[in-house]
């Protein structure tokens, strides 16, 4: 039960989704390690790459062990996200996506993300300039609509099709929903109608069982997961029981530090760490004093530190 990206043929419909401040590096090789069929990068501001500002180059990083990966661009410009897409075309990635559901006040502002989904005209003129200045599959990742009333998404998938995507991501809620509320079944439904492009359904899937559950129900060529895959990468595996013993977690969670090590140099971010650790323990039985015992970390060192210990501990146990 699998699709293909353009000539690109998934592994498995299972897909982690891009996440600000999370999907780096790393945490995608993780992911995909847990048998991720393909993984989204954090999104990339289109003037930030073009500039060539750090930051941006940063998310850059990739390796051919995460393979396939997609790269996702923001922006509001169709000639400055066709350049970042000649830009990102250049880089050993499976295909580069166009973020069409960020909510977020400042990338909404400024027409971008969200904002597209009551602009249909920009929309098809960004999707064209970024398929025309690209050698990779393009996808674009959705929302529902602007609102309850302008339940747009079937008509901008099709545009998308039309303008040269290879696949539509589906986040079934609308700009106003933000990132609470039932999520639309119905709206997929009618945007894998409209379309004859794959369509990834997302939003709060929350076990392995569920993304099955939901290929089968609605017939959607992937699931994307986003939130549930934090602290969890094993959600990707049909093989490993979705509640795992304390010692799995920790076992993932040293993994994850080690591979951060390998590619974020000189050392991960403290911060970032912190918050993806603090993960791994959500819903365990002592979940809530070790998690306070990570706040209380203040260098890398002291983390992982902290995490090894634990580890000894549980393993002589
Ligand atoms: C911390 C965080 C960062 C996110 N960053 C992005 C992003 O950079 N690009 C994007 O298209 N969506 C982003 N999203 C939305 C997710 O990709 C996803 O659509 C949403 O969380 C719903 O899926 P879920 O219920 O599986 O989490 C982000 C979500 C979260 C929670």
């Amino acid at each position: 039960m699998t699709f293909s990206l353009g000539p690109i043929p998934m592994k498995t419909p299972f897909i982690l989704a891009p996440m600000a401040g999370c999907t780096d590096l790393p945490f995608r090789l993780l992911c995909t390690e847990h048998g991720a069929g393909l993984c989204y990068s954090e999104m990339i501001d289109c003037h930030g790459l073009v500039s060539q500002q750090q930051d941006c180059l940063e998310l850059l990083r990739t390796n051919v062990a995460e393979q396939p990966v997609a790269m996702q661009l923001y922006g509001s410009d169709p000639g400055m996200m066709g350049e970042a897409a000649a830009i990102l075309a250049e880089h050993p990635i499976a295909c580069i996506d166009i973020n069409m559901g960020c909510p977020m006040e400042k990338i909404i502002r400024k027409g971008a993300g969200a904002a597209l989904m009551k602009n249909p005209l920009l929309a098809e003129k960004i999707i064209t300039s970024v398929c025309n200045n690209s050698t990779k599959p393009v996808t674009v990742k959705i929302r529902s609509g602007w609102n309850q009333h302008t339940i747009t998404a079937p008509e901008i998938a099709k545009i998308a099709e039309g303008a040269g995507a290879q696949a539509i991501a589906i986040h079934a809620r609308t700009w106003t929903d933000g990132f609470t509320g039932p999520i639309d079944h119905g709206v997929i439904r009618q945007t894998m109608e409209s379309v004859s492009i794959p369509v990834i359904a997302n939003g709060d899937i929350t076990s392995h069982e569920q993304g099955l559950a939901l290929l089968k129900k609605i017939g959607c060529a992937g699931v994307m997961i986003g939130r549930a895959a934090l602290g969890a990468p094993w959600i990707f595996s049909g093989a490993v029981n979705q509640h795992p013993s304390m010692a799995y977690r920790i076992k993932a969670l040293l993994r994850h530090l080690e591979l951060a090590e390998a590619h974020l140099a000189p050392e991960p971010s403290l911060s970032k760490i912190r918050n993806h650790a603090w993960k791994y323990f959500r819903g365990t039985t002592n979940g809530a004093a070790i998690r306070k015992q990570i706040d209380a970390t203040t260098t890398y060192p002291e983390l992982k530190a902290f995490i090894h210990n634990l580890a000894e501990r549980m393993f002589r146990q």
